[in-house]
């Protein structure tokens, strides 16, 4: 990142307050189906009980097709549920009118601050968002985003390739009170989870799933991280499955995530998830080295009110941008809701005030954009 990169960003009177920089709007119909079918899974309780079921989808991108879906299937299960779906690029917003059916489905412009003021989503769906971000922004996103869910909501935010087969996310608890969804077959309180989840005919081994790993954890594949112990285990679990095969990789699978349970990952959910190419576990995991960059229903706090971000074992950065290993007070990170400096959200806009774009997107062919952008 330069030093030009850091400062804060100048933004134009009218786009004041919509926090996040518009970026390549990548995007394709039925992409984000596996995402939905955990999403409706997970919140089915938590929409059905919602007093309000307020319903946001951020950076819808370039078409408002996956909107459209989000709020078919969401419909399923709570026919008067809202969804609104939110783009900081205004050419955007004006192009999905057409497809919008209030009161139940709307577009409009905004960003991580998830508007409309005083009005709060029980549940926020962010995919292939944070991926066009340098990783810092990630702490300021996520307490943005939290803090304006309703007591109980989620955000869901992850990445998936082009075509919606491979896809990384993380379930994410509003701070504070008990979450009001758990994914199915959970057993004890529901706190942070991630959820990889692929097209297993096209499989070669779990690991291949990495390279979809949402922003806060996609340049931690590496030894001595969380996230390549776990790669580590699923491939060997994989592996050792390899007879199931004969049957169908769906039994493989179901096998590898089996045993990786036994193995003491707190592997959520039951067979029923596991043959849709699912595996959805507690993150961080217990005795593992990370830790997640904002505090969720489930605190991680230190005694002194501050939590680690991501990972300690990194490195921290210097110029006043927080590192993996830096300390991060998130009560103010929250209360301050608009992060615009250091690690905030305006981390990675230019000189000019504009983002890097996402060369690397899904389906591009080239390298993930946060390689291009991010030092
Ligand atoms: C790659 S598209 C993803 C589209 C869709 N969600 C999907 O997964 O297929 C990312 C979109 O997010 C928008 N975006 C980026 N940051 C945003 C923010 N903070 N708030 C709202 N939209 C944002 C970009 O302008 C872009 O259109």
């Amino acid at each position: 990142m330069t030093n030009s990169s850091r400062r804060e960003p100048r933004l134009a009177a009218g786009r004041a307050r919509a926090l996040g920089m518009p970026t390549r709007g990548t995007t394709a119909p039925n992409r984000l189906r596996r995402i939905d079918r955990w999403t409706l899974d997970a919140a089915a309780a938590l929409l059905r009980g919602a007093a309000d079921p307020l319903v946001v989808d951020l950076g819808f991108g370039a078409s408002p097709v996956t909107t459209v879906e989000l709020y078919e299937r969401l419909r399923t299960v709570r026919p008067g549920v809202r969804v609104v779906g939110l783009e900081l690029d205004q050419d955007r917003v004006t192009r999905a009118a057409p497809a919008a059916r209030p009161p139940g489905l709307r577009f409009t412009r905004g960003g991580f601050e998830l508007p409309p003021p005083g009005e709060r989503p029980v549940l926020v769906r962010a995919l292939n968002v944070l991926r066009q971000y340098p990783e810092a922004a990630v702490p300021g996103a996520w307490a943005t985003m939290l803090a304006r869910l309703a007591p109980g909501g989620m955000l869901v935010e992850g990445t998936c390739d082009e075509t919606g087969r491979r896809a990384c996310w993380f379930g994410l608890p509003a701070p504070g009170a008990a979450p009001a969804w758990l994914p199915s077959g959970a057993r004890g309180p529901a706190g942070p989870t991630l959820t990889l989840s692929a097209h297993l005919a096209s499989l070669a081994r779990p690991s291949e799933l990495a390279e979809r790993l949402p922003k806060a954890l996609i340049e931690h594949n590496v030894p001595g991280h969380d996230v390549h112990r776990l790669f580590t285990a699923f491939d060997r679990a994989w592996e050792r499955a390899a007879p199931r095969a004969v049957f169908s990789p769906r039994q493989r699978w179901i096998a590898a995530v089996a045993d990786l349970r036994a193995q003491g990952w707190p592997v959520r959910g039951d067979r029923r998830r596991w043959r849709l190419g699912e595996l959805t576990i507690d993150w961080p995991p217990a005795g593992g080295s990370g830790v997640l960059p904002v505090r969720c229903g489930t605190p991680q706090r230190r005694s002194d009110g501050t939590s680690r971000i991501v990972d300690p074992s990194v490195p921290r950065s210097v110029g006043g941008t927080a590192g993996h290993g830096d300390l991060v007070e998130h009560r103010e990170v929250v209360r301050a809701g608009l992060p615009l400096t250091g690690h905030g959200i305006g981390a990675h806009l230019d000189r000019a005030g504009r983002a890097g774009d996402d060369r690397g997107d899904p389906g591009l062919g080239g390298q993930p954009a946060d390689r291009d952008v991010q030092q």
